[in-house]
């Protein structure tokens, strides 16, 4: 991946701190930074350990893991596109137990805030990696990757349908403990993205990872056939970015008190701000920290001083702050905006 992705003047030497409160909550997880790693783009967190202290960002999110071990899906499985990049991973993982014997112990042992991410064929399946987590503790809040196909169902995708989608939620939330904060990761890909966080707000989560990838497709022009031996793959980084902003602000808008962690083409504190003043309550930087895998940490000191220059005392206040006054844009409906 190169440097001209992303732009220039970023990954300099960290800006002086301001004395901005940056703690930030998720549901009942407290946590002394809003930025959070996101699923799949610093496994466990133990690389990303030697660059900054892992422990002083909000959590680690892990990537999504199932019942047993997987190889994924066949390569290439990445590609670059402008301002992001493609891939097709197919949840390659070692599968629950060895994720706990490994992963959870390594992330327990360093005293890291840490978000499990989840994921299963059927609904049976994300049920029984939520048991097993529930057996060993250790998960501070568990985000379930409902982006999958349900294989026992025409390999519909969980996370664009209402009713499958609760039902995944309403199983892990039977097989959890009640302790345990649970937040559905929603996907871009459907019509009305405030339909499925309601439905599976009432199946029982605490709040919102918004927004997985994006579906998308390259056609490599060597072999004039798709860049990606899965065809389609998931679309991250810049890219995906005002897509991303556009559902965690529809979101808040219909639902003004579910947690919402914000996710999607975040590389700097300014983006992290873009997504907190829509109306996320914390946000996870991913694409970013294969380009700067220090980002996490630079997003969080660059948004305090982001926050600071705007006269912020604290992440909270700056909640939902763009929100203000919105009954102006919703009058205006699409296309119905006079220019005089
Ligand atoms: C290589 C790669 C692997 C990913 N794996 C997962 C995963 O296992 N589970 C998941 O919920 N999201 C996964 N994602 C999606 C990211 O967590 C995130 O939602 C998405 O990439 C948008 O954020 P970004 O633009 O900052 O990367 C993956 C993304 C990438 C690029």
């Amino acid at each position: 991946m190169t440097r001209a992705m992303f732009g220039h003047g970023i990954g300099s030497a960290a800006p002086p701190v301001p004395n901005t409160d940056m703690s930030a909550a998720l549901a009942s997880l407290s946590m002394p930074s809003p930025v959070l790693t996101a699923s799949g783009c610093a496994a466990s967190g133990r690389e990303l350990d030697q660059f900054f202290d892992i422990t002083k960002i909000g959590a680690i999110v892990t990537k999504s893991v199932m019942l047993r071990p997987r190889s994924g899906r066949p390569t290439p499985r990445m590609c670059e596109t402008p301002s992001g990049m493609l891939n097709s991973i197919g949840l390659q993982g070692p599968g629950i137990e060895e994720f706990i014997e490994v992963d959870l112990a390594w992330l327990e042992a360093r005293g890291a805030r840490t978000v499990v991410s989840i994921a299963g064929e059927s609904v049976d399946e994300y049920g029984k990696v939520a048991q097993k987590l529930r057996t060993v503790g250790g998960a501070d809040a568990i985000e379930v990757n409902i982006s999958c196909p349900n294989v026992s169902d025409r390999n519909q995708v969980f996370a664009c349908d209402p009713e499958m989608a609760a039902n995944v939620i309403q199983t892990v939330r039977r097989q959890s403990d009640s302790q345990t904060p649970i937040f559905a990761k929603l996907s871009p890909d459907v019509t009305d993205i405030a339909e499925i966080a309601r439905s599976v707000v009432r199946a029982g989560v605490d709040g919102l990872t918004v927004i997985n990838t994006a579906l998308g497709m390259v056609i490599d022009l060597e072999t004039m056939r798709p860049a990606l031996a899965g065809v389609t793959g998931g679309l991250s980084g810049p890219a995906i970015r005002p897509i991303a902003l556009r559902c965690v602000w529809q979101i808040r808008q219909a639902l003004p008190d579910i947690p919402i962690l914000g996710v999607g083409g975040i590389r700097t504190g300014f983006d992290a701000l873009q997504f907190i003043l829509a109306g996320a309550n914390a946000v996870s930087v991913g694409t970013m920290t294969f380009n700067d895998p220090s980002a996490p940490m630079r997003v969080h000191n660059e948004l305090a001083l982001a926050l600071a220059e705007r006269g912020f005392g604290s992440v909270s206040e700056a909640i939902s702050y763009g929100h203000r006054g919105a009954d102006i844009f919703e009058t205006a409906g699409e296309g119905e905006i006079e220019l005089e």
